[in-house]
């Protein structure tokens, strides 16, 4: 049995440099941006802006759709579309960054914490069902890394009980949905362009949406209140969650290579999947019949800790990061947001509206647990850039968490030296 790299013995892939990198750009890229700083279109509303929109929400094959500040604020222009508004309760999922929720209490929404489905980690259907009060108005749906949730299911569920349903699609541009692409399917969706993102200008978001009625409320939420088209007497009090002219020439070059990105991520994914399944005490994510074409933020897994002799999440991390010192590292999934340390709605005063508020929006009050075991054993996730090189990656990948399983017994109780985090935490 060869020796952990983690042990003292050879690592299973040496160079670091060998990965492939994100974010990527071109010549072109540069050339663009370069003749656009020489124009006077910095700011919003300008050539590049439009000619995206149409472009992305066209490849989606959504309606209606437009550039916004960033991800969250995506969510929070959403809701704030559908009149989502103080007291409303919006369903969240259990697992998911914490800007989904976090654009909820934005909007003086009440977040209600849902937990997920242990082999997608998306919103779990009956669960779902079973927190919908007189209160909810919306179901926000996180197409979580590359799983999605039962979207047909909650599709009939928002209409059963006169719900919007709301896609948070931060990590899945170019993914589709019965050939229906993510971004199409709610009533209004958002998009982040964050650095990390499958499709980025370092900074930025997306809202796609049904009716034209929603797509102006949304246009004129995100400038200042404005109408659509300068029309004044629709004018309505809002804020500044614009894009800019440099931000979307950048991504006019990141959707014209997203096709080929997301078909490469997806096919390693599905490869090593193949290869992940044939490991004892390692189990790929589910993936549903429907999903046409899946789109990864991140690469995730799971273990059974106790086929693994014990060993959990985060000493497996360890281990592969030095068998293969991939850059961003392979690191536990999201933390719960009812144990999240970023997720800490009482350190704000502007959420005390009133004593049932701030007792309504304790992410204490619930439970979560599909969520934690996740989070704390047996969730495994890496960044995307993992699987955007050739297929020998994924034999690699393959081959040194086969290796830690084989020497499970070996990690038990090993404890790293500090106890400063062992793996790079992603940008998001
Ligand atoms: C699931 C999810 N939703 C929303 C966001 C927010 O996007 P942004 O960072 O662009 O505000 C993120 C960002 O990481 C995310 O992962």
């Amino acid at each position: 049995m060869a020796k952990l790299a983690l042990l003292g013995g050879k690592p299973v892939r040496a160079e670091a440099a060998a990965w492939p990198q994100w974010p990527v750009h071109n010549a072109k890229d540069i050339k663009r941006l370069t003749d656009l700083t020489r124009t006077n279109r910095w700011s919003f509303d300008g050539p590049y802006e439009w000619q995206f929109a149409e472009a992305y929400t066209k490849y989606q094959g959504a309606k209606y759709g437009l550039c916004c500040a960033n991800g969250t604020v995506g969510i929070q222009l959403a809701l704030e579309a559908l009149d989502i508004g103080a007291y409303d309760e919006v369903i969240v999922p259990g697992m998911t960054w914490q800007a989904t929720a976090a654009a909820c209490l934005d909007v003086n929404a009440v977040p209600v914490l849902v937990d997920v489905e242990p082999d997608t980690w998306c919103l779990d259907l009956e669960k779902t069902e079973a927190a919908i009060t007189k209160k909810t108005k919306a179901i926000i749906v996180v197409h979580l890394y590359g799983s999605m949730a039962d979207l047909d299911g909650l599709r009939k569920l928002c209409k059963k009980h006169s719900l919007y349903l709301v896609e948070d699609c931060a990590h899945q541009h170019g993914a589709f949905w019965k050939n229906k692409g993510v971004g199409s399917i709610g009533d209004v969706a958002s998009f982040s362009f964050q650095e990390s993102k499958v499709l980025s200008a370092g900074e930025g978001g997306f809202n796609m949406c049904k009716t034209k009625k929603v797509f102006e409320r949304i246009y004129s939420l995100r400038n200042c209140g404005r109408g659509y088209q300068d029309d004044m007497t629709n004018a309505i009090q809002s804020g500044n969650f614009r894009i800019t002219e440099w931000q979307a020439a950048m991504l006019a070059g990141g959707l014209e290579r997203l096709p080929k990105q997301v078909e490469t991520r997806d096919r390693n994914a599905l490869y090593l999947n193949s290869l992940l399944e044939q490991i004892p005490g390692v189990m790929p994510m589910r993936r549903r019949k429907q999903i046409t074409r899946a789109s990864y933020f991140n690469y995730v897994f799971r273990l059974d800790p106790r086929t693994l002799k014990g060993l959990t999440n985060d000493n497996f991390c360890r281990a592969l990061n030095a068998e293969l010192r991939v850059p961003e590292g392979f690191e536990p999934p999201y933390e719960p947001l009812n144990n999240c340390g970023l997720y800490k709605p009482h350190t704000k005063r502007r959420h005390k509206l009133s004593a049932e508020y701030w007792r309504a929006i304790d992410p204490r009050r619930y439970k979560l647990p599909v969520c934690k075991q996740a989070t704390e054993k047996t969730g495994v996730s890496v960044h995307h850039m993992a699987i955007m090189g050739p297929k020998k990656d994924m034999d690699d990948i393959a081959a040194a968490v086969a290796k830690v399983v084989e020497n499970a017994e070996a990690l038990k109780g090993w404890k790293p030296a500090t106890a400063r985090k062992k793996y790079k935490a992603l940008a998001k």
